[in-house]
């Protein structure tokens, strides 16, 4: 897979594609727009409250230093009840900061669940030539990564905004409020801080986008090395690729040692320029003390310095909700663009049409298709296959049989030209139903984490008994007698199973499914020639009557079909049965006699 090809999650974004994708993902975010404002609520309940208690902590700071100044005994009671209030206060601030993140978690975890159900009901409607255009990695980090990224931004960044400035306005009027003079006297560091958040941001942004970068090139290398890992043990192919991933890897330590080292430089120089305002706050507070006209005593005094402190914390927070909503961006890009992607045609208006019993007549009328527009695969195709016939496509590789199979099935649609079952386009069904129509083994095998018996009955309710009937034809029941458990023997991923067991697993899979016709893609290839001969045997059976499309490379198996169609490049260069085709001495007999030598 080329990360290149794709954008990944945290990629730079063009202008005005974050303003597009933060609308959409607000737009989804709209059913969940109550309890994220009572969240909200909760959040600048709690800022409040921290802008608030500094005043309490004053007025209790004053009882204190009132008794100090004037000798009179403090009055413990008064010291008490601040006391209390401020603990009360705290609570709540504690209480409302909790509620806030629940709510918060709650819905974003709700959103990503609905974001993945989505985005796993639409890989069912998108055609299948999205498939063969996006590689498996790159949905799937759509699906667990992308979703993850909005889910945790949702989380953090939007009560970090709210909270931030709540925080900044609140700590301002309160500031004000309690001494216009050393309010001021505050902000003065604010540009200084203002112009150190700008130059660290300047610096970290781009190595933060890069980083993201890396971790996607890394991500996918480490899936190519995993699903490679034969093919690299087999060609001593670690080094080369140990080198490259560490290559990759060094990148990755690289760029996410600048963006952390310059982004963890924000704090303590923040802290460091607040120093500043806490000294300044004492030098002009000092020098307004002792004038009892300027209002400022030891408790406005104490109050700033909580308010210096609380007024620098927002601004970085802003600066770290910057880059979280940049990847929330990039991320919701990402899912929102497969969430839109094209889909199948809906076929809801369609209706079955071949309910009452198909004979199994299948026409290719001048079929015309290529898999993108630019490169034709088929270019005019035409045959017509009685019902009950068994039909044999033959050819080299390449020449388009598989594709003829996919048409067939409207896996793909054609460009012109039309497939008709019993004289009724298939166009003019619904897709369900052509599949209903036809049990097919593809070419390549599939099966996924179950038992057996799953595995075989797959989307049918069928009784073991059948289930044991169509293993006996398949010639898979020894095999699946020898496994712990029999029928209920967990799979993992097939990979504990040789291919050509496999194949007969897909083959039993195929004669449960009892449909009217049948597609047999290289069905048999790799199993041995006995059983390939006890298979042929009980495929004849089941295609006894019925119309069967049989791909076969080895020619022995379809000689006794009732009608040959040998492809090249796309085309029907010959048909007609083996003695036929033998007799004309074309193509075929070439093919035929070629295997015949190479048996012997
Ligand atoms: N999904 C796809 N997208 C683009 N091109 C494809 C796709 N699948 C197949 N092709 C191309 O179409 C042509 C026909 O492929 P097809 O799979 O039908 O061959 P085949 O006759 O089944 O060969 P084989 O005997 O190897 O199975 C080939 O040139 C192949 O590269
Ligand atoms: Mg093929």
């Amino acid at each position: 897979m080329n990360p290149g090809h794709m954008r990944m999650s945290g990629a730079p974004l063009k202008k005005g594609e974050f303003k597009k994708n933060i609308k959409k993902l607000v737009l989804f975010m709209k059913p969940y727009l109550i309890p994220i404002l009572i969240a909200l609520v909760f959040t600048a309940g709690a800022t409040v409250l921290s802008i608030y208690a500094p005043q309490i902590l004053s007025d209790l700071v004053n009882v204190i230093t009132a008794g100090l100044l004037t000798g009179a005994p403090v009055v413990m009671s008064d010291v008490a009840r601040f006391a209390v209030i401020l603990i009360i206060f705290y609570a709540c601030n504690a209480l409302c900061t909790y509620t806030s993140s629940y709510i918060m978690t709650t819905v974003s975890q709700r959103m990503c669940r609905k974001l993945r159900t989505q985005i796993s009901e639409k890989i069912n409607r998108v055609p299948l030539k999205y498939f063969d255009s996006h590689p498996y990695g790159d949905t799937l980090s759509r699906v667990t990564n992308d979703v993850d990224t909005i889910g945790n931004s949702m989380q953090q960044g939007v009560s970090m905004v709210v909270q931030s400035v709540c925080m900044l306005v609140g700590v301002l009027i309160a500031m004000f409020v309690t001494s216009w003079q050393l309010a001021l006297t505050v902000l003065i560091i604010v540009p200084f801080m203002a112009l150190l958040l700008f130059v660290i941001l300047k610096f970290s942004q781009p190595q933060f986008r890069k980083m993201q970068d890396e971790l996607a090139v890394l991500n996918s290398k480490v899936e190519e090395n995993y699903s490679g890992q034969l093919v690299i043990k087999a060609f001593n192919a670690e080094k080369r690729t140990g080198a490259d991933f560490d290559k990759t890897n060094k990148k990755l330590k690289n760029c996410t040692f600048k963006a952390q080292a310059l982004s963890s430089i924000m704090q303590p120089a923040m802290t460091f320029i607040s120093y500043f305002a806490y000294a300044a706050v004492c030098v002009v507070a000092g020098l307004m003390i002792t004038d009892p006209q300027s209002g400022v005593n030891f408790g406005t005094l104490s109050a700033f310095l909580v308010y210096v402190n609380l007024f620098q914390s927002p601004l970085s927070q802003i600066a770290q909700a910057a880059n979280v909503l940049q990847s929330a961006a990039a991320a919701s890009g990402r899912v929102f663009a497969f969430l839109e992607e094209e889909e199948l045609s809906d076929e809801s208006d369609k209706k079955y049409l071949l309910k009452d019993g198909v004979r199994g007549e299948v026409e290719f009328r001048h079929v015309r298709f290529g898999y993108s527009p630019d490169r034709v695969i088929i270019p005019d195709f035409s045959a017509k296959i009685q019902p009950g016939w068994k039909v044999a496509i033959v050819g080299p590789t390449g020449a388009g049989k598989t594709t003829m199979v996919n048409l067939l099935m409207r896996f793909y649609e054609v460009n012109s030209g039309d497939i008709l079952i019993d004289g009724v386009s298939i166009k003019d069904m619904p897709r369900e139903e052509v599949h209903d129509l036809f049990g097919m083994v593809l070419q390549d095998t599939w099966m996924f984490a179950g038992t057996l018996r799953e595995n075989i009955a797959y989307s049918k309710d069928v009784s073991d008994e059948e289930i044991r009937k169509a293993c006996d034809a398949a010639g898979i029941s020894h095999f699946i007698a020898t496994q712990p458990g029999g029928l209920d023997h967990y799979v993992e991923n097939g990979d504990e199973i040789s291919g050509g067991q496999k194949q007969l697993i897909t083959i039993a899979r195929a004669m449960v499914e009892n449909a009217p016709m049948l597609i047999l893609d290289e069905a048999t290839s790799n199993v041995d020639t006995r059983t390939e001969e006890v298979i042929q045997e009980a495929m004849d059976n089941l295609t006894h009557g019925r119309t069967s499309f049989v791909i076969a490379h080895r020619l022995s198996t379809i000689k006794n079909a009732d009608m040959i169609l040998v492809m090249r490049d796309g085309n029907i260069i010959e048909q007609g049965n083996h003695e036929e085709l033998i007799a004309k001495d074309g193509f075929y007999a070439q093919l035929y006699n070629s295997q015949f030598a190479g048996d012997c």
